[in-house]
C-alpha cells in the first residue's frame, strides 16, 4: 500500500490545504493527515479542535485518517509504514524551507517528500493570514470550510463571514 502523510499545524485548516490533502488522496493509496501537536507552540486551537476541525474537512474522502503527533515528522511516518510526505508549494519563497526540511527528513529516513503546487486560487492563503484577518473581522468565508468559519467566529467574538458586510 502507497501511504503518504500530509503534515501540518492546521490551527486552523484552510480551503488550501484541503486542495492538497485531496490530491494527494489521488496519488496515494491512503493519506495520513498529521497534525503536529508541539506543546510550545502558541496556537488558537488546541491539538483536539484542529484534529476535529481536519476530520470534518476530509470526511468526503475515504483513504484519507488525521492523526497527530509530537516529536519528529519522520519517527510518525516510520511507526505508520508511511514512505512519502506530501507538501503543498505556494510560491518560490516556500521553496527554500520546504527544500531544507525534505532534506533533513530523508537524512533521517527513507521517507521521499513530493511537492504538489497549491492551485492558483489558493497561492495567497496562509493559516497565519487567515487569523489575522478574521481578528479584525474580515471576510475569510470563501477561505476556509463553514464549520471552520463558525469555530472562528466562535473564538474571536465575532463574525467572519461575507454576510457581514
Ligand atoms: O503548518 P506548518 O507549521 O508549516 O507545519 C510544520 C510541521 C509541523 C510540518 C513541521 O514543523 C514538522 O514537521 N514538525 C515536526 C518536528 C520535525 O520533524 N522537525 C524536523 C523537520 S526537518
Amino acid at each position: 500500500m502507497r501511504r503518504a502523510a500530509c503534515p501540518g499545524s492546521f490551527d486552523p485548516v484552510t480551503n488550501g490545504h484541503i486542495d492538497i490533502i485531496g490530491r494527494a488522496a489521488l496519488l496515494f493509496d491512503e493519506v495520513v493527515v498529521a497534525v503536529g501537536v508541539n506543546a510550545s507552540k502558541q496556537r488558537l486551537f488546541s491539538p483536539e479542535e484542529r484534529i476535529g476541525m481536519l476530520t470534518e474537512a476530509v470526511a468526503v474522502y475515504p483513504n484519507v485518517v488525521v492523526g497527530g503527533f509530537e516529536g519528529l515528522l519522520t519517527d510518525f511516518c516510520q511507526e505508520r509504514g508511511i514512505s512519502a510526505i506530501v507538501k503543498g508549494l505556494r510560491a518560490v519563497t516556500d521553496f527554500d524551507y520546504e527544500l531544507q526540511m525534505a532534506q533533513m527528513n530523508s537524512s533521517l529516513a527513507p521517507v521521499e517528500t513530493v511537492f504538489v503546487p497549491t492551485s492558483p486560487e489558493y497561492s495567497f492563503l496562509a493559516s497565519s493570514l487567515v487569523k489575522e484577518v478574521a481578528t479584525f473581522g474580515g471576510d475569510v468565508s470563501r477561505l476556509v470550510p463553514g464549520h471552520v468559519l463558525n469555530r472562528l467566529t466562535e473564538r474571536l467574538g465575532h463574525r467572519s463571514g461575507a454576510d457581514d458586510a
